[in-house]
């Protein structure tokens, strides 16, 4: 599979035409000797097998854009976070276009109740691959029983490079954010975009109802029951 390689502030991207999935791409990168993956970003036109969480398909159709950013994680915070982390870069995007984003947990951003964006967090070895797809120019109608939107169904004219290139400038600003203050830096700006109220949640299989409180500074959500606060770290949300 040819690439390119380009320079992006502190990162290293290699662009693609076709790939399976970029999150696969990236973790075959990793599993390489005599090189350093950190902070290398593989982007596609287009992807073959792209995939979501819990292993469902992510419709890749070209025009839109299908990202992996990879990370070296070992010294470092919560993977976790790193899911929030992702989900803010993308909404400081949208925010700056006078569009108010959403964040459903664990990584969807919505736009007026329609998933524009998904995150697909992998960990592999000492590193972390974030897997980001955003529709741009066409969504699929429908995902699973999820409505869908685009930037262009927003009026939204960015291409793929200046989305990139946001993104990775985002990425770089909350990470030196989080290095320096913590959590604290980044706590109000989450919790402002995530959606919170009345929830059911899937614990694999088990399905508990209660609040969706926040976001805490291990990136685990607090979900408030008739138990008490259990904090999650993965699960699927249906909002009541
Ligand atoms: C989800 O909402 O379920 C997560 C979707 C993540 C899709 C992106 S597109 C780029 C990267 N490569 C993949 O195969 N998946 C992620």
């Amino acid at each position: 599979m040819s690439y390119i390689v380009k320079n992006l502030l502190g990162f290293s991207v290699r662009e693609y035409e076709l790939l399976d999935s970029t999150n696969e791409e990236a973790k075959r990168i990793i599993s390489e000797k005599n090189i350093n993956p950190d902070k290398i970003i593989i982007s596609a036109d287009n992807q073959t097998n792209g995939r979501g969480r819990h292993g469902r398909e992510w419709v890749s159709e070209k025009g839109n854009l299908f990202v992996s950013y990879i990370f070296n994680i070992s010294k470092e915070f919560s993977p976790e976070l790193y899911s929030y982390f992702c989900a803010l870069a993308i909404t400081r995007i949208l925010q700056a276009h006078s569009l108010m984003p959403k964040l459903k947990w664990p990584n969807d951003i919505l736009l007026n109740g329609g998933k524009i964006c998904g995150i697909l967090l992998e960990k592999h070895g000492d590193f972390l691959v974030c897997g980001i797809g955003i529709n741009i120019n066409s969504c699929p109608d429908f995902l699973l029983d999820k409505k869908t939107t685009s930037l262009k169904d927003h009026n939204i004219n960015l291409t793929k490079d200046e989305i990139l290139f946001s993104l990775s400038k985002n990425l770089e600003e909350i990470l030196s954010n989080y290095t320096k203050n913590g959590f604290s830096g980044l706590e109000k700006e989450i919790n402002d975009i995530f959606l919170k109220g009345s929830a059911e949640i899937d614990l694999v299989g088990a399905k508990t109802k209660g609040e969706i409180i926040c976001i805490d500074e291990n990136g685990k959500m607090n979900f408030s029951t008739e138990q008490g606060i259990i904090r999650i770290s993965s699960g699927e949300v249906f909002l009541l």
